[in-house]
């Protein structure tokens, strides 16, 4: 067996989005970190977002209100305290990324003095959303990675997949780092590590249609997953309503911050609907407006519906929504004259990997920040703006949890090379494709906005036999980023499949037609692999 190339660092980040770089920032104060990124270290969901981070700035808001607005739209089994550590620390952590350089936009108050501009998305009842216009993840992630890129005491490994964790050995099941694919050198690295964070964003590729980037393949649940940690509300992956409808858009998402300034939804005959399902109309959680929307799809057999902005002044659209405008403008849709063709798709993964305030899982030395995380905050519908927030405060959390135990003494032991003897080049590619479009189609059809029990159990048949069929292709060739992925994702589909037979209510973002009620007693649904 060759030696593997082994790197040693004190904390490995895996993932380089807000919640990464947010903490390889705070620890590189003190120790040396590796930052893995299985792109470039831009890329992920942080560099996407648009409607902004909710924290509470207007005297008029309260933290009491951005408590409540929360539980509310995470529809009754949010961890309350988890809540409220939250909302409490979100302008702290807001203050630190000012302090870092994010340039949120500013306005005039009535005396001529500057104050931040709040905006206003679905679920909030106050103006609470700090914004650099429609583009607030690029702002935030341009920020923070010329900070890390800046630091000596920070090493950027890109285009590196963690494939798994490593543990210390059979007795002792404390982390001690990660086995990684160099995908330029396409050979399999060591990384050793007293500390591993997973912030590996969240895992929405796993259905056919996602306002997500390539790299949302649940990489880090999977990998938790299969390292036996406890893995939680999967079932409640989050459909953003409004993604833009037309064949050349990408994935390209229309921000909720449009309805919270005026835009509603309608037929293509322009007739509005909202108001039929909600009586908070168009500004209902996303849960209700994207079932809402799908509904009426279904309905009059249409391919899309409609969001309407047209009413409001030019320079106001042009103002607020300079992305959004010159998106739609370069795909022939004039949004200061007509309505935008919009569609649900899969957004964001509620559930993931459990921890507790201080960001740590069950597993020794093993913490996970950001999307990859189920903290208790999202409950069973993350509300609009909730998600950087969360990757910042739990970063720091996770950053002061490292900072206290960071001298108590750690594992030795020798790490297993990584064993190639017994595979070859894979000779048949095609599997990895059909699988793919196989396992996105099936779970967009079957586990989607709507489910049923017989929809599920069709769902769990086809990833039994897909399981089997990676498993056994993963042990015969070597790896490449398609099947570190498919392998991922199909335990992804695994573990939402399994939460949402465990859920025999509706609730949230979970519907399903066999129990439409909601249960009286719920918790989340939580789940783990038997130790070997
Ligand atoms: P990401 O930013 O997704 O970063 C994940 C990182 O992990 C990437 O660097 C990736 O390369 C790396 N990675 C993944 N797997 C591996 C692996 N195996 N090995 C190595 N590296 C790996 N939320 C809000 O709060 N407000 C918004 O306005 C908002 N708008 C959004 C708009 C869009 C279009 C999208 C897609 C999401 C939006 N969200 C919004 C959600 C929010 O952007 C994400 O939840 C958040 O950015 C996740 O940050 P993260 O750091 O956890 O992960
Ligand atoms: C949006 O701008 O609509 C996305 C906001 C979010 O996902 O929090």
């Amino acid at each position: 067996m060759a030696d593997t190339i082994e790197h040693r660092c004190d904390l490995l980040v895996i993932g380089s989005g807000a919640a990464g770089l947010s903490l390889a920032l705070k620890m590189a104060e003190h120790c040396n970190v590796i930052v893995l990124s299985k792109s470039d270290i831009n890329e992920g969901s942080t560099r996407y977002a648009q409607g902004g981070i909710a924290a509470v700035f207007d005297d008029d808001d309260s933290i009491e209100s951005h408590i409540a607005d929360t539980l509310n739209a995470g529809a009754g089994i949010c961890d309350e305290n988890v809540v409220r550590y939250t909302a409490e620390n979100a302008k702290r952590s807001m203050q630190w990324l000012i302090s870092r350089g994010v340039p949120f936009d500013q306005e005039q108050d009535e005396h001529g003095n500057p104050r931040f501009h709040l905006t206003r998305e679905g679920g909030h009842s106050h103006r609470r959303i700090l914004h650099a216009a429609d583009a607030t993840g690029e702002a935030v992630q341009s920020t923070l990675s010329d900070n890390v890129t800046q630091h000596p005491n920070i090493h950027i490994f890109e285009r590196y997949n963690a494939i798994d964790l490593i543990k210390a050995n059979k007795s002792d099941q404390r982390c001690i780092g990660a086995y990684v694919w160099n995908r330029k050198k396409t050979r399999v690295e060591i990384i050793r590590a007293r500390f591993v964070t997973l912030a590996t964003g969240g895992a929405s590729k796993v259905y056919q249609y996602t306002s997500n980037p390539d790299v949302s393949s649940g990489d880090g649940i999977a990998m938790a997953w299969r390292a036996g940690c406890r893995i939680a509300n999967m079932e409640f992956n989050q459909f953003h309503p409004t993604c833009l409808y037309h064949p050349d858009a990408g994935n390209f998402l229309i921000s909720e911050a449009l309805r919270g300034e005026g835009a509603f939804l309608c037929h293509a005959d322009g007739t509005p609907f909202m108001h039929k399902f909600d009586e908070r109309g168009d500004l209902a959680p996303r849960d209700i407006v994207a079932r809402a929307i799908d509904f009426e799809m279904k309905r009059l057999g249409a391919d899309c519906m409609y969001l309407d902005i047209s009413h409001k002044p030019t320079d106001f659209i042009v103002k607020h929504f300079p992305n959004i405008y010159r998106k739609c403008r370069s795909l022939g849709i004039d949004i200061t004259r007509q309505p935008i063709p919009v569609v649900p798709a899969a957004h964001y993964s509620c559930g993931g990997v459990m921890t507790d305030l201080n960001a740590k899982t069950n597993l020794e030395n093993v913490y996970a920040i950001g999307e990859v995380a189920y903290t208790g905050l999202h409950g069973a519908n993350r509300m609009a703006s909730n998600s950087l927030l969360e990757c910042v405060v739990f970063a720091h959390a996770c950053a002061n949890h490292i900072l206290a135990h960071f001298d108590e003494p750690h594992s030795q032991c020798t790490i297993q090379p990584w064993d190639e003897s017994r595979v070859i080049d894979s000779d048949e590619e095609v599997i990895i494709q059909h699988n793919w479009h196989e396992l996105r189609l099936f779970m967009w059809d079957y586990v989607g906005i709507v489910r049923s029990d017989k929809r599920l159990e069709r769902a769990m048949r086809r990833i039994n036999l897909l399981k089997q069929e990676i498993d056994e292709y993963y042990s015969n060739f070597k790896v490449s980023n398609n099947m570190l992925e498919l392998r991922n994702l199909v335990c992804i589909a695994q573990l939402i499949v399994t939460c949402a037979m465990m859920r025999k209510e509706s609730r949230g973002l979970h519907y399903n037609l066999d129990y439409p009620n909601l249960l009286e007693n719920a918790g989340p649904s939580i789940i783990q692999k038997p130790l070997k």
